[in-house]
């Protein structure tokens, strides 16, 4: 007799739990980023387009597998073909990989939420550790500056400008005007120093605290560098909270998302409407979505559209799968699919809002153009964020409470990637799903282990680059060719609709199998020309892509053996 497979407490427990997976780091630290290199107003006009013709077309055929099969990705695919069990397994493979840098990510954040109530980024730095920053907010009489060096020395001998804004023009011993022995030219103008370690505390470099001593960062990957016992503390208590998150399975998780979504909404809602009222914000707001119209005939712009909608999604991951096989007999596919990606792309809007009204302030109060301070990724997150904190009152609690919104909303990401895996494993072996969640969790946990010393940045940034220019673009490849080649794009479409209180039209089939295949493909052939990272390049060398084609390589041949390995149960 088949067991009874588990389902959602409730649609909304459901609905949640797939927005609260697709919503995450990618909404804050990627997509207002994104949106401003690609020509602000108009990407989101590309976006939204390759939302409804891909994004949300995927999200329905993934939680339509799920849904008919019963199973997680490896199951589901087996039973559409016994020799397609693999296929099942990569996709749950890239799922299990990101989820061991995903947790890395979330104990920077953890560890962070300690720094800001202490306000640690600052104290040991030294106060003015950002030029731009030190400038702004420094009355440089007090600071032993002995004047402000008139722009008409430049040239003059002693003065040689090193680069053009921030940087340390001369040290010159004989201080023939006698302003001070070092000078620091900035937006134009220029500042003496008595001592070089006067002008150095007040250089800095804006993220020495996060890079030297947070992460001890080393030169390359392989130098391993210190390993960081407190980012150990934070690690475990970050797997901790996602294994808790998904203890009982879905019984857990449709409690845990009620405050996994609403926590980070909440609190992003907070930092939109902090910075739209700081001043300076709508020159922020401005470089973010003033449309760049011509940008629109730039292929570029639809390639980021395509691969961050396919990146924020979730899509490709197994975790969509896993999540439709959760659903209850009768359930509504296309509706949930909309609303699902949606709520992701709005919520990737307002992250643009809180994060460019916070820059623009920024910005405004050095008197430099918005673009000298953007930045994404850590450095957005880790850094940038941090400064401006700090400048604002309350810092230490908004602080806290950013740190808190990134831990809320990367947690559910991270435990729906676990549950992708641990539910395939459940579904092979019949294994409790407490033994498969410590099994997963636990090699998962030890895996991460190597990232957190000094060359953990390194291979983070190596494997999130493959993963998402590789693994996700071969999984959504292949499930778009099997299904919509295969199996057939009409007949799943018939699935859907049978399943959903609204039909969906003969274009579903058109998005299936030829829309997101093209996409894919150009994605794919474009990566190999010219990488583009999710999280921020840290700079790969061409030797450490070695390292990542192993683990392309690698993946296929795991999956091969892990579907071939002989399950506990071949009877259902
Ligand atoms: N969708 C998540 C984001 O936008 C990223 C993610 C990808 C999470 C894959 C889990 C799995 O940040």
């Amino acid at each position: 007799m088949a067991a009874i497979r588990e389902t959602w407490n409730s649609r909304t427990a459901f609905v949640l739990a797939a927005i609260g997976s697709a919503i995450g780091l990618g909404n804050i630290w990627r997509f207002p980023y994104v949106t401003y290199e690609n020509g602000g107003g108009a990407f989101l006009v590309a976006y939204f387009i390759c939302l409804f013709l891909a994004g949300i077309p995927l999200l329905m055929l993934e939680f339509s597998i799920g849904h008919k099969f019963h199973q997680a990705a490896p199951g589901s695919f087996k039973k559409i073909n016994p020799r397609l069990e693999w296929f099942g397994w990569f996709a749950a493979g890239v799922g299990f990989i990101i989820v061991t840098y995903y947790a890395i990510i979330m104990a920077w954040s953890m560890n962070y939420t300690y720094e800001a109530a202490t306000l640690g980024w600052e104290q040991e730095e030294g106060k003015y550790a950002d030029i731009q920053y030190a400038i702004a907010e420094t009355d440089l009489e007090d600071m032993g500056v002995l004047t402000e060096i008139p722009d008409s020395l430049l040239g003059r001998g002693f003065v040689s400008p090193v680069s053009a804004d921030q940087s340390i023009v001369c040290d010159d011993p004989e201080d023939p005007e006698g302003y001070g022995t070092i000078l620091v030219a900035f937006g134009g103008h220029l500042y003496g120093f008595n001592s070089v370690d006067e002008a150095n505390t007040f250089m800095g470099s804006p993220g020495d605290f996060f890079f030297n001593d947070f992460l001890g960062v080393t030169s390359s990957p392989w130098d391993m560098g210190e390993f960081k016992w407190p980012l150990f503390i934070g690690f475990t208590l970050t797997w901790i909270c996602i294994v808790a998150s998904v203890w009982k399975g879905t019984k857990t998780v449709s409690k845990v998302v009620y405050f996994t979504v609403l926590i980070p909404w909440g609190l992003l809602l907070l930092f939109v409407i902090r910075g739209l009222t700081l001043s300076g914000a709508g020159s922020g707001i401005e470089y973010y979505l003033t449309p760049v119209w011509s940008k629109l005939m730039n292929a570029k712009i639809w390639l980021a559209a395509i691969s961050q909608v396919f990146f924020s999604l979730s899509v490709g991951f197994a975790i969509m799968i896993a999540y439709g096989s959760f659903l209850p007999k009768k359930t509504n596919i296309a509706a949930n699919a909309m609303i699902i990606g949606v709520a992701d792309a709005l919520t990737a809007f307002f992250g643009g809002l809180a994060v460019f009204s916070a820059l623009g302030h920024h910005a405004s109060s050095l008197g430099v153009p918005v673009s000298q301070v953007v930045s994404s990724g850590p450095g957005l997150a880790f850094v940038a964020y941090p400064h401006i904190i700090t400048t604002l009152p309350a810092a230490r609690i908004f602080g806290v409470l950013f740190f808190l919104m990134l831990l809320t909303l990367a947690v559910d990401s991270a435990f729906s990637l676990l549950e992708a895996v641990t539910a395939s494993v459940k579904d092979k072996w019949k294994t409790s799903h407490r033994k498969s969640n410590l099994i997963v969790g636990g090699i998962a946990f030890l895996l991460g282990l190597p990232m957190l010393t000094g060359m953990g940045i390194h291979i983070l940034d190596i494997t999130d680059h493959f993963m998402n220019s590789f693994g996700l673009t071969l999984v959504v490849l292949g499930e778009v060719l099997i299904i919509g080649w295969g199996t057939g794009a009409e007949e799943q479409r018939h699935y859907i609709n049978k399943n959903s209180s609204f039909n969906i039209g003969i274009w579903w089939n058109i998005c299936i199998r030829w829309i997101i295949p093209m996409g894919i493909l150009w994605m794919i052939f474009s990566e190999i020309q010219q990488r583009t990272v999710p999280y921020g390049s840290f700079g790969i060398r061409s030797q450490e892509f070695v390292f990542g084609w192993l683990l392309i390589i690698l993946l296929p041949i795991i999956s091969d053996l892990l579907a071939n390995s002989k399950g506990t149960s071949e009877v259902e």
